[in-house]
């Protein structure tokens, strides 16, 4: 029988998978997580009102810059929009009660907690998410490239909102100290508590970002 600890099973053949492609697969797009992210979908489902049926609008948003049609009810946060209407799996939802930070999106390029907005208040803004950072042409964002070259991350399920409040954070402060870039990013909690690590990688995405703009 084969042994599958570190590998992932493809078609019936188990394959290898490197810490640095596993965390170029989330950083690119979120699509891998720990386990913990169907705990919480489960409980938010249970949380979450329904949305099929009476109350439900056809709305259109901007999301990483295309027009997106959806339906919503008057309540649904952008989180649950973002993830179980579009798609967007890489926004992650750990508290759904704007404590964790692991929702983080820019809203006309500002950080919010996406679990705690409501999708049909941001109908007239732009929404960036973890997937709409990377250039066409798979080229990763600073900030994405600063975590693979720095392995900043355990589990990685944090990553995303980091990723995002950093980005955003470098909107307002391009060229941060350690310091400043703690307290800029320091909505945003890890349960592996990685913070160390995940300081220095964001610090590399700041100073890939500064590079790329004198490039
Ligand atoms: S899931 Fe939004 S802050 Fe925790
Ligand atoms: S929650 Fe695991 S690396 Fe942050």
């Amino acid at each position: 029988m084969a042994e599958i600890t570190g590998l992932k099973i493809i078609g019936d053949e188990p394959k290898a998978v490197s810490r640095r492609s596993f965390i170029k697969g989330v950083i690119a797009g979120g699509v891998a997580v720990s386990s913990a992210t169907y705990l919480f979908r489960a409980s938010t489902l249970l949380s979450q009102p329904s949305t099929s049926g009476i109350g439900e609008r056809l709305i259109t948003i901007n999301v990483n810059g295309q027009q997106r049609r959806v339906d919503v009810v008057k309540q649904e946060t952008l989180a649950w929009t973002l993830r179980y209407k579009l798609g967007l799996t890489g926004t992650k939802l750990g508290c759904d009660r704007a404590e964790c930070g692991s929702c983080t999106v820019l809203i006309d390029d500002v950080p919010y907690y996406s679990c705690s907005v409501l999708t049909h208040t941001v109908r007239a803004r732009k929404v960036i998410t973890i997937e709409g950072l990377a250039n066409a042409d798979g080229t990763l964002h600073p900030v994405q490239q600063g975590v693979i070259e720095e392995q900043g991350f355990q589990c990685a399920f944090c990553m995303p909102g980091f990723v995002m409040a950093t980005v955003g954070f470098l909107k307002t402060n391009p060229n941060p100290s350690r310091m400043e870039l703690a307290y800029g990013i320091s909505g945003n909690l890890c349960r592996c508590q990685d913070y160390d690590k995940i300081l220095t990688a964001m610090m590399r995405g700041a100073e890939l970002m500064e590079r790329s703009k004198r490039a």
